[in-house]
């Protein structure tokens, strides 16, 4: 390294104390607790959507000991449409092990927060350091670019060999002091200038020692790894209604995408409706209307989702369902944790046009 490391991070406090983002809800009363929260929504989600669900889920659940003690099923209603829905079991299971292995008191070192579900080197760092302001450094997407860039640092970013070399810069740059304020800077220093299409450089603080600029190439940094093809799955939801207007769901099981939340029943692509209605024990002269809707596609991180939605409004609500986990729900009133994707077929049941 050719600069002491706390001068780059001098600057970028300084930089940060004029133009850093210090009003996001999990700022306030920041506490580990939040702190954890918020980080495990950030993951894989915008800030402007996270906002309005953390709020909910804190005023809900605002401690370890009352989300422990929560319904999984409440959890994840809470997270309805913030996706990737096994971060909100692994934080109920966390809350758990924090109850019975920590005493209530969420753990204050790297090691120990790392070892909870679902959370990964970076964010327990940034837990610790925000939420405890202890010494940690963090390398997320955004610090990884940034990084990247100040050192020149080529090499697939999903290599060892160069995430290695980047956890020892994101290492040695961490200060001692103000490490809270250091890691939301260098965040945010990545989020709004250091960004992957044309970065702002003449308003990054450190960029008169940044190599990739120097050699008028901030894009090349960081190397991406080789994409794969995505692939496209297909599958038909039956979206039963009955008079009243409420709509039979089952739960997924417990594991793999949507694990543990409530859906339409998803069957295969093309599934006729007569083959559906008997699996599922419904008399075919309890059918009125049968319609199929335009298929839309839904993406995940690594596959497309290609939805074939068929409305089918029954005369009467059969007296049971061969399904064991069946239940009727009212469209705008219910408590369970629906997908995005079950979540937009329940609320088009009043009206299929759409
Ligand atoms: N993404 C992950 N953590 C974040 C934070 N603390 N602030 C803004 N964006 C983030």
């Amino acid at each position: 390294m050719n600069e002491p490391a706390t001068s780059f991070a001098r600057r970028l406090l300084a930089w940060w104390d004029v133009n850093g983002r210090k009003h996001f809800p999990w700022q306030r009363e920041r506490t580990p607790y939040r702190v954890w929260i918020a980080e495990i929504m950030l993951q894989q989600t915008q800030v402007s959507t996270v906002e309005p669900y953390f709020e909910r889920f804190v005023a809900r659940f605002p401690d370890v000991r009352t989300l422990a003690g929560a319904d999984l099923d409440e959890v994840l209603h809470l997270w309805s449409g913030l996706g990737y829905y096994a971060r909100g079991r692994n934080l109920h299971r966390a809350a758990g092990i924090v109850m019975r292995e920590h005493g209530g008191v969420f753990p204050d070192t790297v090691e120990a927060v790392q070892a909870l579900p679902g959370i990964g080197r970076s964010t327990a760092a940034a837990i610790v350091a925000q939420g405890y302001g202890r010494r940690a450094a963090i390398l997320d997407a955004n610090v990884k670019r940034v990084l990247a860039r100040r050192h020149s640092v080529g090499g697939s970013v999903a290599s060892t060999a160069t995430l290695d070399a980047l956890w020892r810069l994101a290492d040695a740059h961490t200060p001692a002091e103000r490490v809270a304020d250091y890691t939301q800077a260098i965040m945010d220093l990545g989020a709004t200038v250091c960004v992957r299409r044309r970065p702002r450089c003449q308003q990054c603080p450190v960029h008169a020692d940044c190599q990739a600029r120097a050699a008028r190439s901030p894009e090349r940094y960081p190397e991406r790894a080789p994409r794969r093809t995505r692939r496209v799955e297909r599958s038909r939801f039956f979206v039963v209604v009955d008079p009243q207007g409420a709509c039979l769901v089952e739960q997924r099981p417990p594991r793999g995408i949507w694990g543990g939340l409530w859906s339409p029943p998803q069957r295969g692509a093309g599934e006729p409706v007569d083959a559906f209605l008997e699996a599922a024990g419904i008399a075919p002269d309890l059918v009125g209307q049968v319609r199929a809707a335009d298929v839309f596609r839904h993406g995940f991180t690594h596959f497309d989702l290609d939805v074939e939605p068929v409305y089918v409004r029954l005369t009467s609500r059969p007296a049971q369902v061969h399904e064991t986990t069946a239940r009727w729900i009212h469209p705008r009133d219910h408590r369970l944790g629906l997908s995005k994707v079950a979540a937009r077929l329940v609320a088009d049941s009043g009206d299929p046009t759409g």
